[in-house]
């Protein structure tokens, strides 16, 4: 009898998210229109095709042993999904509620400031979500790890990635976040990846963190990949080539199409995204 209540309200909520979420409604209609204004060339494609081999092959047979399994029969209605906070955040059922707490709800723009300590809110469904036949994989080719680089110099950082469509890019000025991940027909993820690279301190034994806001390097690589599935790009500005003498991390960001993180169907997995340290010198 409980279990028929239960069902009964998360029809009815989920009737109302569908028919009262203006968000939701807007975004999902964007997805259609958007095709029309990719700079991605169908001639130039992804080698997504062939699967990823994986040496050791994810085990079916041996499931993940979360502590706190998700419960299917119930998605919307864990009070507190981890405990960081004693804060009752979420006596509303989700995905409804989670922005009405929110000061600032998202429009498609990079929105930096004004929300704190909210942020803002983003009631948008995660979208297609690929089999793990097709999650991403990234490698930085170029420089090598450890590498030793000339100062003052522009240099090639070039990235090899697998399952992502590239070449998918929205307007980040308008479309930041404004719908969900896509698949292409062969269930490959389609967005962009870019790259960042940070000063680390010169003694390695520091442990100073990074400031994400600070860098030495950003690139949106938004072009599609090679037939190799390799991007490149030239470090370096019209104004000063390369980079200063320095140790420095370079890390790739894998993106969906509207700039999402890209979403992965399972948890035990590789890293979409590499990382190599490398040092700069006069
Ligand atoms: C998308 O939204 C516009 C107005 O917001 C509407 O005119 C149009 O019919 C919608 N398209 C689809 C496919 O729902
Ligand atoms: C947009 O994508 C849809 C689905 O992939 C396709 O049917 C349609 O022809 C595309 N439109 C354009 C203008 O490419
Ligand atoms: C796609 O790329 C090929 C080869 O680079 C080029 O010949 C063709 O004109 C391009 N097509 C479009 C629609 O950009
Ligand atoms: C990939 O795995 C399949 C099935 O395990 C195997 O048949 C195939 O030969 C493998 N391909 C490569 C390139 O290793
Ligand atoms: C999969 O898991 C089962 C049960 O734990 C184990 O016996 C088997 O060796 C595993 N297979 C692989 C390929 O890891
Ligand atoms: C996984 O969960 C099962 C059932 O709850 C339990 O018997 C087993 O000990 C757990 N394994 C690990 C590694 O936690
Ligand atoms: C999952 O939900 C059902 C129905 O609400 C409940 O009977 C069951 O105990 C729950 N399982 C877990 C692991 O929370
Ligand atoms: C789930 O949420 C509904 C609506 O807020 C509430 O009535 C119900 O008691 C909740 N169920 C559980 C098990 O927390
Ligand atoms: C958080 O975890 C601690 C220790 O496990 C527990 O005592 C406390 O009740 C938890 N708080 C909430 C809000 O779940
Ligand atoms: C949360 O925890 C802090 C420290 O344990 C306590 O001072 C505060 O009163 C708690 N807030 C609530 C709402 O329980
Ligand atoms: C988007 O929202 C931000 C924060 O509320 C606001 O500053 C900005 O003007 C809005 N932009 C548009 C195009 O609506
Ligand atoms: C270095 O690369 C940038 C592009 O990243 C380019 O604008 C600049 O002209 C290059 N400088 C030299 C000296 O090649």
């Amino acid at each position: 009898m409980k279990h028929i209540f239960n069902l009964i309200i998360i029809i009815f909520i989920a009737i109302l998210t569908i028919f009262f979420c203006p968000t939701e409604s807007v975004s999902s209609n964007k997805t259609i229109p958007f095709n029309e204004t990719i700079p991605f060339n169908g001639t130039i494609s992804f080698n997504g095709a062939i699967p990823f081999n994986e040496t050791i092959p994810f085990n079916e047979t041996k499931p993940f042993n979360e502590t706190k399994p998700f419960n299917e029969t119930k998605p919307f209605n864990e009070t507190i999904p981890f405990n960081r906070t004693n804060e009752t955040i979420s006596s509303v059922p989700r995905p409804l509620g989670i922005c009405l707490k929110s000061k600032i709800v998202g429009n498609g723009t990079q929105i930096k400031t004004g929300g704190n300590p909210d942020g803002w809110c983003s009631s948008l469904i995660q979208g297609q979500i690929p089999t793990n036949q097709f999650m991403i994989s990234t490698l930085i080719i170029k420089p090598k790890d450890g590498s030793i680089i000339p100062a003052n110099q522009n240099f090639t950082l070039a990235i090899k990635i697998i399952n992502l469509q590239t070449g998918y890019f929205a307007d980040p000025e308008t479309e930041y976040y404004s719908f969900p991940q896509e698949l292409n027909e062969e269930g490959i993820i389609k967005g962009h990846c870019h790259v960042v690279i940070q000063k680390l301190p010169d003694d390695e034994y520091e442990e100073i963190v990074p400031n994400p806001s600070i860098f030495a390097f950003f690139r949106g690589l938004n072009d599609p990949a090679n037939d190799q599935g390799i991007l490149e790009t030239e470090v370096g500005s019209d104004l000063v080539p390369g980079l200063p003498s320095g140790k420095y991390r370079v890390c790739t960001m894998v993106s969906t199409f509207a700039h999402q993180p890209v979403i992965m169907p399972v948890a035990q997995r590789g890293s979409q995204d590499d990382c190599i340290r490398f040092t700069v010198k006069n």
